[in-house]
């Protein structure tokens, strides 16, 4: 078959896959966004060709991936993420698809196999690609992705910027390139609709409690929120938390008062404060995005945080914090200026 042959719309694919039916090879289906292929993608669709006899691979539209991952991508176009899926032996077929979700392919194609990557379970798949996929799968399998290749990290090599700190800032602006992780970590507001993994979200909460705490009383707690249902209830709580429902996680920080030093609210809620931002600058390093939503001094929120997850009157909800892989991505800055600081 040439590489162009291998690209197909819709139909053809259909027709494709009856004939690989007839003879009773198995088909195994992906889908993402391949924007500037690299090893780590060849690793992933070489292991999901072994999953089965054939593999066909559905590719986000263009619209598809600004409306997944912000207006600065896909920096490689469909025609051509298709072409060179299309030139990798392992792939033998494409499906490029305009919709967010590849639903409309596996409907027309019913794979027996559908490969995922290892951040992903049988739960958190989306919805409504997994109502159509669950009936006529025989099998999911999920295939971790090679540590330290993505698509992120290669922008921003072309961008001269640190790999290994994961900041935004570089090239200009007087930023000290040593601190582009503190000044990237700017609000994030928009997700994409990939789910945080329980390791990353181990990271966070580590992280969170390795802050500065007075007297390493360590009064803290964290509530997540894994299930929409869970950040639905939370965001009708938050006047501008809208946008909690949409990310894919969420963490309460809370603070005890009975495990305050010198059980004094104001060391509570600096130590709260300090593991909040350790969480949203531990997001930046993990290539997450995050933003900070406020609860505390607002008494109706505490309160209205208190009952919903029945916590003592001790217990201090703090901040909310919405964690997700970001769909925008502000350019790192500082608001520092000069009449800040007094030299003595
Ligand atoms: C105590 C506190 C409460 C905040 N509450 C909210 C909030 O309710 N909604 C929101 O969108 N952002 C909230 N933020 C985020 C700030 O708006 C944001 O940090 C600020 O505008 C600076 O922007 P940057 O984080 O991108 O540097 C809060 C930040 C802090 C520290």
């Amino acid at each position: 078959m040439d590489i162009a042959s291998k690209v197909m719309n819709l139909q053809e694919a259909a027709k494709w896959r009856e004939s690989l039916r007839a003879s009773g090879r198995k088909l195994v289906g992906t889908n993402g966004v391949f924007d500037l292929l690299h090893r780590g993608h060849a690793e992933y669709l070489n292991q999901a060709r072994q999953a089965g006899d054939a593999l066909l691979v559905a590719v986000n539209s263009d619209a598809s991936v600004k409306q997944l991952k912000g207006p600065t991508r896909p920096v490689v176009s469909e025609d051509d993420r298709a072409f060179l899926l299309a030139s990798l032996q392992c792939v033998d077929a494409v499906v490029v698809f305009d919709n967010v979700r590849a639903t409309e392919v596996w409907k027309a194609v019913c794979p027996d196999i559908y490969v995922k990557g290892g951040d992903y379970t049988e739960e958190t798949l989306d919805r409504e690609e997994y109502a159509v996929l669950k009936p006529v799968v025989e099998q999911f399998v999920f295939i971790k992705f090679v540590d330290g290749r993505s698509t992120t990290s290669t922008i921003r090599k072309v961008r001269g910027e640190s790999v290994e700190s994961t900041g935004t800032s570089g090239a200009g602006g007087g930023l000290n390139p040593k601190l582009n992780l503190l000044y990237g970590r700017r609000s994030v507001r928009r997700f994409q609709l990939r789910p945080v993994g329980d390791d990353l979200i181990n990271d966070l909460l580590s992280a969170a409690s390795s802050a500065p705490s007075a007297c390493a009383k360590d009064p803290w707690s964290f509530i997540v929120l894994r299930s929409e249902s869970s950040r639905k209830s939370v965001a009708s709580c938050l006047p501008n938390g809208r946008f909690l429902v949409d990310a894919p996680l969420g963490i309460v920080v809370c603070g005890d008062l009975s495990r305050a030093h010198g059980g004094e609210l104001s060391y509570l809620l600096q130590d709260c404060s300090a593991a909040t931002e350790n969480l949203l600058l531990a997001a930046k390093c993990l290539s997450l995005g995050g933003c900070w939503l406020g609860v505390h001094p607002r008494q109706d929120r505490v309160e209205a945080l208190r009952k919903l997850f029945d916590l003592p009157s001790s217990v201090v909800p703090v901040a909310v914090v919405a964690l997700g892989w970001p769909a925008e991505e502000p350019p790192a800055r500082t608001r520092y200026r000069d009449d800040m600081a007094r030299f003595v």
